[in-house]
């Protein structure tokens, strides 16, 4: 299998589109994210027949957020499908639903911090605490960890930072918003290379638009992946 170090982010309209897609990319890419975006246009079919038939990991972006009921039966019906990571809001309550929705399968939990598309004047009209978005970030990495969380998502300017708390010891980063050199920032702003980011203590990176929007995905994949250290 190819280095799964590289997720990337089917973010195309249908599973038709992304299934033509994963052919374009083959051997390159072991490992993909599935989010909300798809989800009606038949992103979890798409995500059994990328796992059943091409053997390829799945992350199901779904940021999930409910009271602990609700939370639990909707893991639990996912968890059905044979998934690799999904994402919760990091709220302690909604990541200990979720591992108990999980129980005796291998998907592994991930929280989601605070959205990196979030600045202090957003939180402010959402009612979070006073304080610096960064510090709200770590407090917020590290309780979603101690409720049980297997990892949490986090920008390439957070990986080093959750990476040296110590509740975060055997745990995963997994981290969007890179670019490669050179590439199109599109609507992300803070963002560091691949590299950078693994080296930042992310054990995963999230990749979407300079690859599927790339003349040729399969090149760009390679290029990204033999960057990485
Ligand atoms: O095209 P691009 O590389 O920017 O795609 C990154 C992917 O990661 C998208 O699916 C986006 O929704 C997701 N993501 C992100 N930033 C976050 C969380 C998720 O870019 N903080």
């Amino acid at each position: 299998m190819s280095d799964d170090r590289l997720i990337v982010a089917l973010d195309v309209a249908d599973a038709l589109t992304g299934l033509k897609l994963t052919e374009r990319l083959g051997d390159a890419v072991s490992f993909y994210k599935i989010g909300l975006g798809m989800l009606t246009g038949g992103g979890l079919a798409l995500a059994n027949e990328l796992k059943q038939e091409h053997g390829k990991r799945i992350f199901l972006d779904m940021k999930l957020f409910d009271i602990s009921a609700t939370i639990e039966a909707a893991v639990r019906g996912l968890a059905q499908f044979d998934l690799d990571f999904l994402t919760v809001h990091g709220d302690p309550h909604v990541v200990a639903a979720a591992k108990e929705g999980v129980a005796g399968k291998d998907l592994q939990i991930l929280a989601v911090t605070i959205l990196t598309s979030l600045d202090r004047d957003d939180l402010d009209d959402g009612l979070m605490k006073q304080g610096d978005v960064q510090d709200l970030v770590l407090e917020r990495a590290s309780k979603a960890l101690l409720a049980g969380a297997d990892g949490v998502i986090a920008s390439p300017q957070e990986s080093a930072l959750i990476r040296a708390l110590p509740e975060a010891a055997g745990k995963l980063i997994v981290t969007p918003g890179v670019r490669p050199l050179g590439a199109e920032l599109g609507d992300q702003k803070r963002v560091m290379t691949p590299a950078d980011a693994i080296a930042n203590g992310s054990d995963h990176i999230v990749v979407g638009r300079p690859v599927w929007q790339a003349a040729d995905p399969r090149d760009a994949a390679q290029s990204i992946l033999a960057s990485l250290p």
